[in-house]
């Protein structure tokens, strides 16, 4: 089980689009998928459709609610949603002061059972007590980034949120890596800024940019994910390269080093060299 979270604290770069795309596009890989909509904005919850979630996770951290009892079915094969409410809004409040607020979703996500490939974090756009618990629980984080020119200046404090959560409370949490999103194919500035991502994040950065597509945009409205929305569009390929990509940095017990090897060899990921994600460095150990 890989826990992965969207998380940036820039409004709008899309998380949400991703979180929910990427796990569309694992569900339809064959992969069991578990969102979790850490957002009090509640758009991942209310793009599947769901629209009476309560304060049911309020009460994970508030009032010891087993979040398992939470979880829902959603339009998107092989995706299960933990949902969200305006109701979470009150948890910044709740925990204001509490010591070790930040590790009481870790816990309960920690144990788990295996029933998912994939539990996928997606954030508010904040570095509150909401987006620590979910760095703190998450063995991954995937940072997408609008590929705008504002966009990247908030990622040196992101990185640093990153590093003091991985120092305090939890040391395995790695970079699953940096996803360049809404990338305008037609202007040249999106290029540079992607080029820049690629400069200075060498090989963090996804191979696979989710391009600038008016189907992903129209697709919440319809209650589904891209590739049941438009399986044809540029949106529904691109998350689709993405869920491969994400999933070729898992270590599947099928894989042997040897396998390994020769896949990074053939196309070299982020996870390869020193950064290997938990699971494989796990898998290395093994
Ligand atoms: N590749 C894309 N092409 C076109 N529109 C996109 C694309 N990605 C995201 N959008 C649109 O951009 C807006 C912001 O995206 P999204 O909601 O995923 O960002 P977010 O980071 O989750 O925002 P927030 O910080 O508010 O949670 C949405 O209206 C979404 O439909
Ligand atoms: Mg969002």
């Amino acid at each position: 089980m890989r826990i992965l979270a969207c998380v940036n604290q820039k409004g709008g770069s899309g998380k949400t689009t991703t979180a929910v795309n990427l796990a569309a596009a694992l569900g339809e890989l064959g992969h069991r998928v578990l969102l979790l909509d850490l957002d009090p904005q509640a758009s991942a919850t209310n793009w599947l459709g769901i629209s009476d979630a309560g304060r049911g996770l309020l009460d994970v951290f508030v009032n010891e609610v087993e979040p398992l009892t939470l979880v829902r079915q959603t339009p998107a094969i092989g995706v299960e949603i933990i949902p969200s409410s305006a109701w979470l809004v009150g948890v910044e409040k709740a925990l204001a002061g509490e010591v070790g607020a930040e590790t009481i979703l870790r816990g309960k996500l920690r144990a788990f059972p295996q029933r998912w490939d994939y539990i996928i974090i997606d954030c508010a756009p904040t570095l509150g007590i909401l987006t620590v618990s979910a760095l703190a629980a998450a063995q991954e984080i995937l940072v997408p980034v609008e590929a705008h020119v504002m966009a990247l200046s908030g990622l040196a404090q992101l990185l640093q949120t990153v590093a003091i959560v991985k120092e305090r409370l939890n040391p395995e949490l790695e970079i699953a890596g940096i996803l360049a999103c809404r990338v305008d194919a037609r202007t040249r500035h999106a290029q540079e800024i992607v080029e820049q991502l690629r400069n200075r994040f060498d090989s963090l950065v996804y191979r696979t940019v989710i391009r600038e597509n008016i189907r992903l945009a129209e697709c919440p409205s319809f209650g589904q994910p891209i590739n049941q929305y438009d399986p044809r569009s540029a949106g529904a390929h691109d998350y689709r390269d993405l869920a491969t990509e994400v999933n070729a940095q898992s270590t599947t017990p099928a894989a042997t080093s040897q396998d390994t090897r020769q896949k990074s060899k053939a196309a070299p990921m982020k996870k390869q060299n020193n950064k290997a994600p938990v699971n494989k460095q796990r898998a290395a150990a093994g």
